[in-house]
């Protein structure tokens, strides 16, 4: 089956499209580039043994959207492409509903005029906030977004499950993302943040390369073992493969409209401080890290319970922390840093 797979070079979706030709899909990438880098096809042909598929094009035009569903006879999608930088989002509203929301509504309104009924949406743990219990269920009541990019998430769960419940023909999964870490084991591909990262494990491995002089660890004084902030840190390769059982799982659900959702974690909360020495562990680097003030939105503890996926799709996460993070240093490694890094 061809799957559409919108943001396929970005980082979560170029995994994915790995993980869906192992599993016998024929993945088809839409990107416009505008987050993303064109050597991510190299990468992949070099997994693959063939480049795949591509259209450079935004997903926001019907007619594009319309004409690549019907040429290369899509049978599901994954949405992935998206801003993401919760910062940037709440200085830009306007870009990031009309991208984020935009996107979605044209890729849902396409699939139903073309008849293409499977559906994954990528969403995120930030649709929790602060969680008042944890392990965090998919149950758990959503607190007003603290962020644009967060409420585009909520509205995009919202938008399925509307039109899922309207009887429209479509079957559709929103996965809630804990935090992606490492890289295909190949080092062929991995995360390429623009400019200095946002998220921890690229600022790591960006320390420990020498492209930045030191991390700072944003806060120790919360209510938490060690003062550092939980979150569920999970493979880039187990969360690529939890798209595919959800794909799975959407061609062999035989009703015609089906909206669900699941959390994708491993379960297991990890503070930035352990998260750090198991880096260390595994470069055999020491990091130059330094303790300074809580970065404003940050929850203290994040993580899932991960049981529902298990036991409605038969996913969980195979891989540990330390393979996320050895993959991640592999990755920074191969690049050349001082050349393709952007400081
Ligand atoms: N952290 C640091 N120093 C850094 C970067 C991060 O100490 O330089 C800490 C953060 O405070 C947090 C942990 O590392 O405790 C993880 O931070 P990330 O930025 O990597 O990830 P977040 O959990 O903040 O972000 C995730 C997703 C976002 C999502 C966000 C909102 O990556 O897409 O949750 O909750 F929007």
């Amino acid at each position: 089956m061809n799957i559409l797979v919108t943001g396929g070079a970005g980082y979560i979706g170029s995994h994915t499209v790995v993980a869906l030709f192992e599993a016998g899909f024929n993945p088809v990438i839409v990107d416009d580039f505008s987050n993303s880098e064109l050597r991510v096809l190299d990468g992949l042909e070099k997994i693959l043994g063939f480049k795949p598929r591509y259209y450079a094009q935004n997903c926001n035009d019907p007619a594009v959207m319309r004409r690549i569903i019907r040429d290369e006879s899509i049978g599901g999608a994954i949405h992935f492409a998206a801003f993401k930088a919760v910062g940037e989002s709440m200085l830009e509203p306007l870009k990031y509903y009309q991208n984020n929301l935009g996107s979605l509504l044209v890729l849902v309104q396409t699939m139903l005029e073309c008849g293409v009924t499977n559906l994954i949406f990528s969403s995120s743990a930030t649709v929790y906030g602060q969680p008042d219990e944890l392990p965090v269920t998919e149950n758990a009541l959503l607190p007003p977004s603290m962020s644009v990019y967060g409420n585009t998430k909520q509205i995009g769960e919202e938008i399925l499950r509307d039109t899922s419940a309207a009887g429209k023909e479509i079957k559709a999964i929103s996965l809630r993302y804990f935090n992606p870490i490492g890289a295909h084991p190949s080092a062929h591909i991995g995360e390429l943040p623009t400019g200095i990262p946002n998220n921890l494990v690229p600022f790591i491995t960006q320390t420990a390369a020498g492209v930045r002089p030191s991390l700072t660890v944003f806060g120790n004084d919360y209510n938490t073992p060690d003062g550092t902030c939980l979150r569920d840190y999970i493979h880039i390769m187990d969360l690529a493969e939890a798209h595919v059982e959800s794909l799975k799982f959407l061609t062999e659900n035989s009703s015609s409209s089906f909206y669900d959702v699941f959390n994708v974690g491993t379960g297991q909360g990890c503070s930035v401080l352990e998260l750090i020495r198991t880096f260390e562990d595994v470069s055999g680097m020491p990091l130059n890290y330094r303790i300074g003030d809580r970065r404003p939105g940050d929850a203290a503890a994040v993580y899932a319970d991960a049981t529902k996926i298990y036991n409605q799709l038969g996913w969980r996460a195979s891989r540990t922390m330390r393979e996320g993070l050895a993959d991640a240093w592999r990755w920074q490694q191969n690049m050349r840093i001082r050349d393709e890094t952007p400081v």
